[in-house]
């Protein structure tokens, strides 16, 4: 899949919109997150820290999650993006998710000065371990 310049800059909008909620306490680090549904909706995603730490959900997560609570199945795309020099790449957590709800899904990472590296969730997540592809 072609990610045009405006498509990028959709989910990019998105993505630091989504962001403005971010609930970041302890990090105060913002992030935010935007992605794409095979109909073309778009679905941001922040994250949300916990005062016991190890609860804390990440921006790509709540994106997805906020899509599929919305009846939403099928993913093309995901942008995450922070303030920060380089592009912000996914956590694991945030990889076995996507490659369980959002197989061959592409992943943009970004910063707010619109830096990116894009590419491919079975790249991110190499050897994953997964059966739920086969659970559609
Ligand atoms: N975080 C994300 O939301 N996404 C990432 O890709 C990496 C880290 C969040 C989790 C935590 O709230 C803060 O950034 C610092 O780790």
């Amino acid at each position: 899949m072609k990610i045009s310049k405006d498509l990028f800059d959709k989910l990019h909008f998105a993505a630091v919109k989504a962001r403005e909620n971010s609930q970041s306490y302890y990090s105060k680090f913002k992030v935010g997150a935007a992605i794409l549904t095979e109909a073309g909706k778009i679905y941001g995603g922040c994250n949300i820290e916990s005062s016991s730490f190890g609860l804390t959900m990440c921006a790509e997560r709540n994106a997805l999650s906020n899509a599929i609570c919305n009846g939403e199945r099928i993913f093309t795309v995901i942008l995450v993006t922070a303030d920060i020099d380089t592009p912000i790449s996914p956590c694991g957590a945030c990889r076995q998710l996507l490659y369980d709800y959002a197989p061959g899904i592409i992943v943009i990472m970004t910063n707010l000065k619109k830096d990116a590296i894009v590419e491919n969730i079975e790249i991110l997540l190499k050897y994953p371990f997964g059966f739920m592809k086969n659970l559609k």
